[in-house]
């Protein structure tokens, strides 16, 4: 288990509502994987006394080695809140990384990656890896969706990451097709099917991806954000039901938080 003081290098505002913040860490995270997380703790002040958990956007490269790590975040209450306020220097307490990984196809394949709104966050590490392990080997195209034009986030990073195609809409029509995320992807896995789909975003957008992608047989990871106490499974707190047993549950934090469709209850 790494529990490390890590030091903000940057924290900007993305767009209304949402930041991105580079904090300085140990080559521990020289071996993180897309899909870990981090659990985020202040060292000043009791308040919030919960460490709050976020997603590895992706890992910060200097001369050769890791410098850090990012994440990008939405304020939503009072610790991302206090996030918002950190200023470059100050420090923060980080427990990572933690959880399982995205798991990558060893051969060339056609990908489906979709994100709905903040579920973008691990989505951009993921995409990294795809291109970089594969240097061509993978066909990626994005899905990115959120309530408003000021909800997509990243587009421009995935294009310079190398994505071809990356498809946006928005609830309120104010950007891309006026549609759900899954709108375009499922007209997608109906023309071009593809080998794989991974998926993060509120809980209702994967029990929709599932259940297109389950009946078609497309191997599917999501990345499930469930509310989390501990993120070491000790509080029972981010329980998933077992889709195979209803008498047992998993845990996010350790046994995910990226599940199999066909393994997890959504
Ligand atoms: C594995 C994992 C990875 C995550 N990655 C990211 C990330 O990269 N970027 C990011 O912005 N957020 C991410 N989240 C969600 C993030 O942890 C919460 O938004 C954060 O803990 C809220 O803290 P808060 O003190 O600001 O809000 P709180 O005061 O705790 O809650 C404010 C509101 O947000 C809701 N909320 C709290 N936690 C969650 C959650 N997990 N999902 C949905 N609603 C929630 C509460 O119910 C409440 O309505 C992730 C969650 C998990 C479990
Ligand atoms: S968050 Fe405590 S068991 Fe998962």
């Amino acid at each position: 288990m790494n529990q490390e003081t890590v030091r903000v290098l940057w924290n900007s505002i993305e767009c209304s509502g949402y930041f991105r913040m580079g904090l300085s860490a140990s080559d521990a995270y020289a071996r993180a994987k897309a899909g870990q997380f981090v659990m985020i703790r202040f060292c000043e002040g009791l308040s919030p006394f919960l460490r709050r958990p976020f997603s590895i956007h992706r890992l910060i490269h200097k001369g050769g080695s890791i410098q850090g790590f990012e994440i990008l975040y939405k304020v939503v209450g009072e610790g991302t809140e206090k996030l918002s306020l950190c200023r470059k220097g100050e420090r923060l307490d980080a427990l990572g990384p933690l959880g399982n990984h995205f798991r990558l196809p060893g051969k060339s394949c056609r990908i489906f990656i979709a994100a709905g709104g903040i579920g973008v966050a691990p989505m951009y590490f993921l995409t990294e890896s795809l291109l970089h392990q594969g240097r061509g080997l993978h066909e990626c195209t994005v899905f990115i969706g959120g309530r408003s034009k000021d909800d997509l986030l990243c587009l421009n990073d995935f294009f310079s990451a190398g994505v071809e195609t990356v498809h946006i809409s928005t609830d309120d029509g104010s950007a891309g097709s006026c549609e759900l995320v899954t709108g375009p992807l499922q007209r997608y896995i109906e023309k071009n099917r593809p080998d794989r789909i991974y998926a993060c975003g509120p809980l209702p957008m994967l029990k929709a991806v599932a259940d297109m992608a389950i009946p078609y047989q497309i191997p599917c990871q999501v990345s499930v954000e469930t509310v989390m106490a501990c993120g070491m499974g000790a509080c029972l707190g981010c329980a998933v039901q077992d889709k195979n047993d209803e008498t047992r549950y998993l845990h996010a934090c350790k046994d995910g938080p990226v599940f199999d469709v066909r393994k997890i209850d959504l």
